[in-house]
């Protein structure tokens, strides 16, 4: 159920995701276990940045397959399209224009400091377009289109979010209070560490386990986990503290997990028994949605359907909120005027 933009929404809950493809435990972990919870009490909006995917990939095939791969994904892990609405930011080309509207209230300094732009500028140096430089004024534009108050991400968006934050302000602060100060929603589990057992897990670094993988590839990524780096021999005493496949165990083995702490303190249990119990426990954590996503798959035109209802559901409010701002900003002929 959509409400009208007039109304205050202290309820609405937006968020986005890249099209990268197949998603990852830390996507889960961070992130889509609240887009899930939240589909209940809140009124939630999620999202597909494909605009986003634009700085980074320029391979037309690839953006399109990797958007409804990921869509696929969440609507088997549980997106649910009668809780929630669920849609491809490019169906709803009034987030672009937006971002071009609140981009005049934003300094160049702003986004040249963004620790994301930081990034990008050293792992794509050949490839610093402007569309990266001003990435993150187009998720402020997501955001602020729906007026969305909660913003469910994982630890690495924090920054986004400051940052959407002040734009509102800045913006607000011009024109008038139209917009709301978005609030990010972070799990207990807000960033997780790719197998290298170093980087945050990013399908970049190429240190995923991917929960829709094929089970003998899932297993692969799980078994090369990197773990107590001190722990050498079998019989030496490990470190669940500084374990990253311990660390997981907690989120996935919550029954037992501190009985397999205690078998690796004691020396009991070794690295590879205890990353052979983490992959059956992440198989049968995600049993059902790999299920589910089998029998999607085989329904491809369903999930476009799924998509474009959803753009189809938010056109009013985009298309409202864009009058507003319009109007705020002195674009077209004064309200009131017939046409
Ligand atoms: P992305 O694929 O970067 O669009 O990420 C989708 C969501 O998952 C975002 O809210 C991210 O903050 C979150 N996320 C991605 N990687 C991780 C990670 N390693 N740990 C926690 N959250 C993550
Ligand atoms: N930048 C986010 C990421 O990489 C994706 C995103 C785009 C987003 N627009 C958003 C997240 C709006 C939350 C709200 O994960």
């Amino acid at each position: 159920m959509i409400i009208s933009p007039d109304e205050s929404s202290p309820a609405r809950v937006f968020s986005g995701v890249q099209p990268s493809g197949l998603p990852h435990i830390g996507n889960y972990l961070g992130a889509f276990r609240n887009y899930l919870a939240m589909q209940d009490g809140y009124e939630a909006i999620y999202c597909i940045v494909d605009y986003h995917a634009l700085t980074s990939t320029h391979d037309a095939a690839l953006i399109r397959q990797n958007a409804h791969e990921m869509a696929l994904g969440l609507l088997a892990l549980g997106l649910d399209p009668e809780r929630a609405t669920f849609f491809r930011q490019s169906d709803r080309p009034e987030h672009a224009e937006l971002a071009y509207l609140l981009s005049s209230v934003v300094p160049v300094s702003w986004v040249e400091r963004t620790p994301s732009f930081k990034e990008k500028r050293r792992t794509q140096p050949a490839d610093i377009n402007h569309a990266l430089l001003t990435y993150p004024v187009l998720q402020t534009a997501d955001i602020c289109i729906y007026r969305a108050r909660y913003v469910p991400v994982g630890k690495d968006q924090a920054a986004h979010l400051e940052l959407a934050r002040e734009i509102v302000r800045a913006w607000n602060s011009r024109y008038g209070e139209l917009f709301v100060e978005p609030d990010a929603v972070f799990s207990d589990s807000p960033l997780i560490v790719g197998t290298d057992g170093v980087q945050k897990m990013s399908k970049s670094v190429g240190n995923t386990i991917d929960i829709f993988a094929d089970e003998a590839v899932l297993r692969k990524q799980v078994m090369s986990m990197v773990t107590d780096t001190q722990r050498i021999l079998r019989t030496d005493p490990g470190r669940p503290e500084v374990c990253n496949v311990c660390q997981l165990h907690r989120w996935f083995s919550p029954e037992d997990f501190e009985q397999v702490w205690e078998g690796e303190r004691t020396a009991r249990t070794g690295c590879v028994d205890t990353k052979r119990l983490l992959a059956d426990r992440i198989l049968a954590y995600f049993a059902e949605a790999r299920e589910r996503r089998r029998e999607l798959e085989a329904r491809p035109g369903r999930v476009e359907e799924i998509l474009r209802a959803g753009a189809e559901r938010l056109a009013p409010l985009a298309t409202e909120m864009l009058g507003q701002v319009h109007d705020r900003m002195g674009l077209g002929p004064p309200r009131g005027v017939a046409q």
